[in-house]
């Protein structure tokens, strides 16, 4: 690590590890992804899509009708926000899939998929036979895509279309920059789908346009919250196991907050559609389990609370994540810290943070190697 860290120039700086540095580098990190396609207009609407992003790639992004994101570990988690996104602003199907599972089982890629592989790194072996593995067959209309922090890696060189995260090299293997970024250019995908198929109306696509302009301030916001996470994430420090709950949107995000938790911090996370909790894991809830809830105030948000009821009312202890707007009070047994105001469809950028944030801090507390996790590489270039 220290040897990438020379070559890539990447000082720590003021920072104790390289993945504090690059949590708090996503405000610029997302930006300088946005900048690729964004731009201001004179017009009565602030915001467009420049005419040069993906501008080669028109008539491939205008023929397909099917999405298959293939990827691991967070890349994977981007891909499930990324379904949300295609289904439901566009009404493109969108399948996501890891990659170890979608190789093996001789999966049915329909005519004019647009194959999407999210990949940090482009050199993840199970993401790269993965991807070949759909090009031996060769369905019609096949156009694949590589979102990809690095330009010159393999994955870039056999795909189609290279949509770049520029997130700059990232050093911690617990990915944060890049997954922010790569929830970014996603973002930005979609919407450059729905204009090239006409399939997403114009107020819409303004308003959104608008909102990640202001996406970079809303997580500069979001790190102003780390003394408030820091002091949240001592509860942390001695426990054995933890549940991740969202909803929607958010649900990717408790899973990848569950992951960050076991990467770095060593100890056992479950995340879950809250939904899901009646299924199984309310059996595990009792005193000493804390559990960490992503509640935006949204289409979901009273659902979910319903769902917080069932935890408390078992004398589980919530560490909530929530709007101001929620008007969520901190009780016995229900701490809350929150997160500043942002769209429903772009809060999964947002809600990220935290969720870093409380892994890195519970980490640092349990003193374990944060930016070289046992057992883990950075990127898994073996099967
Ligand atoms: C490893 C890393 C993870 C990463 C995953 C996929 O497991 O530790 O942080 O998400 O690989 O890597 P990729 O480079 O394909 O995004």
């Amino acid at each position: 690590n220290e040897i990438d860290a020379k070559q890539y120039n990447a000082d720590k700086g003021e920072f104790k590890h390289y993945m504090l540095k690059e949590i708090y580098e996503q405000p610029d990190a997302v930006a300088r992804t946005l900048d690729m396609a964004l731009e201001s207009t004179e017009t009565a609407h602030s915001y467009q899509l420049r005419d040069d992003f993906l501008q080669r790639h028109e008539t491939q992004l205008s023929n397909i009708r099917h999405v298959q994101v293939i990827a691991c570990g967070t890349s994977y988690h981007a891909g499930l926000v990324a379904k949300y996104w295609f289904e439901n602003l566009i009404r493109i199907p969108c399948s996501v899939e890891v990659a170890s599972e979608f190789r093996y089982r001789n999966p049915v890629v329909v005519d004019n998929s647009l194959v999407i592989c999210i990949s940090q790194s482009g050199e993840t072996a199970d993401t790269l036979s993965a991807l070949r593995e759909i090009q031996k067959h060769s369905p019609t209309g096949l156009v694949s895509l590589a979102l990809c922090n690095v330009p010159t890696s393999s994955l870039v060189r056999e795909t189609d279309i290279f949509l770049p995260t520029l997130a700059g090299p990232e050093i911690g293997v617990a990915s944060t920059k890049a997954f922010t970024t790569q929830l970014a250019a996603l973002m930005l995908l979609v919407l450059k789908t729905g204009v090239t198929q006409s399939c997403i109306d114009d107020e819409r696509l303004y308003t959104l346009l608008e909102n990640l302009h202001k996406l970079p301030n809303q997580l500069h916001a979001s790190l102003n919250l780390d003394a408030s996470i820091k002091a949240m994430s001592e509860s942390f420090e001695d426990k054995k196991s933890c549940l991740f709950l969202g909803r929607g949107l958010q649900f990717p995000i408790a899973l990848e907050g569950a992951l960050k938790l076991k990467e770095i911090s060593y100890i056992h996370a479950e995340g879950y559609a809250a939904g899901e909790l009646k299924h199984g894991p309310l059996a595990l809830v009792d005193k000493d389990m804390p559990i960490v809830v992503l509640a935006p105030k949204d289409s979901m948000f009273d659902k979910l609370k319903a769902n917080m009821q069932e935890v408390h009312a078992r004398h589980g202890e919530l560490f909530v994540f929530a709007s101001e707007e929620s008007k969520m009070v901190a009780e016995d047994r229900l701490h809350v810290v929150y997160i500043p105001d942002v769209c429903e469809t772009l809060a999964p950028i947002v809600y990220s943070v935290p969720v870093q944030l409380l892994s890195y801090h519970v980490a640092v507390m349990r003193g374990t190697d944060v930016d070289q996790p046992r057992n883990l590489a950075k990127s898994v270039t073996v099967e």
